[in-house]
């Protein structure tokens, strides 16, 4: 079978997104095959002095990145979140952490959204593409369900707090690595100990995984209150259906339908004490 010029171009940009490419970086195609054969055909110029090397920044579109071991990362990240006794001063901190190596692909770091005094903090799996663009965690097709499924029992932006396990998008919406959590985890961690809401909501498979350290899916997970010590106090969490999920499978609306009845109940019992 031969495809037409139109229909191939199709097909290559449905493969580009299926692999994650899902925006331009600059308005003019470069021809990479041209820049090489010419610079096959250039004599190699010589190396600029040490000094200039060492403070002349790295070509190409990617932003300058000191990169920490990831040990090194972990600990950093502990001290610049200790150091913060403020939700406003964790921000601060984190927009001065170079140690996820996620924040050199992404366009914004995604903090919270929500309020400061909420009594329910969502703690979703990492920023997409709608996220990156405007700073906020579940801003996009996923959060704008979420924000419906939290209406549906009467949740208001007052009473929820929204982030993620991690701050900046992962290329292609992939999942997270260890590496990457494990880099943001001391942020999140300081999050929720100056939060301490009264119940934790986990979105989806990673953020369960991750804060619950099982490797159980969120299928079985999801539903039922768990233990998770952070900061030295016991909360509850309660593992969810990603929205992203349920919009792929709407059937499954009705179990995430019982899990935020769970949810409910719960803040009506907190209520009459
Ligand atoms: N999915 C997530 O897990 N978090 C977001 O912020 C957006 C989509």
């Amino acid at each position: 079978m031969t495809l037409s010029k139109a229909s191939s171009a199709a097909a290559l940009l449905d493969w580009y997104r299926a692999m994650g490419v899902d925006e331009a970086i600059g308005d003019a195609g470069i021809d990479r095959f041209a820049e090489a054969a010419a610079a096959r055909a250039k004599p190699e110029p010589a190396p600029p002095p040490t000094e200039a090397r060492q403070s002349s920044p790295p070509a190409g579109p990617r932003r300058e990145f000191a990169s920490l071991a990831p040990d090194e990362a972990v600990m950093d990240a502990r001290e610049r979140a200790r150091g913060a006794n403020t939700l406003e001063e964790l921000e601060k901190a984190l927009s001065g952490f170079e140690g996820c190596p996620l924040k050199a692909t992404a366009k914004n770091t995604c903090f919270k959204r929500g309020s400061d005094e909420a009594r329910v903090m969502f703690i979703g799996e990492g920023p997409g593409r709608d996220e990156d663009l405007q700073g906020l965690p579940f801003v996009g097709r996923a959060g704008k369900l979420l924000d419906k499924m939290l209406t549906a029992i009467s949740l208001t932006e007052d009473d929820a707090y929204v982030t993620n396990i991690v701050y900046w998008r992962p290329p292609g919406n992939r999942t997270p690595t260890l590496q990457e959590v494990q880099a943001c985890i001391p942020f999140l961690e300081r999050q929720v100990e100056l939060l301490d809401p009264d119940y934790l909501v986990l979105i989806g498979g990673p953020a369960s995984q991750n804060l619950l350290g099982t490797k159980e899916g969120i299928m079985r997970l999801r539903g039922k209150w768990r233990d998770c010590e952070i900061g030295g106090k016991a909360r509850k969490a309660l593992p969810m259906l990603h929205p992203a999920y349920l919009l792929r499978n709407p059937a499954a609306k009705r179990q995430a339908w019982r899990d935020l009845l769970t949810l409910k109940t719960a803040l009506e019992k907190t209520d009459e004490t």
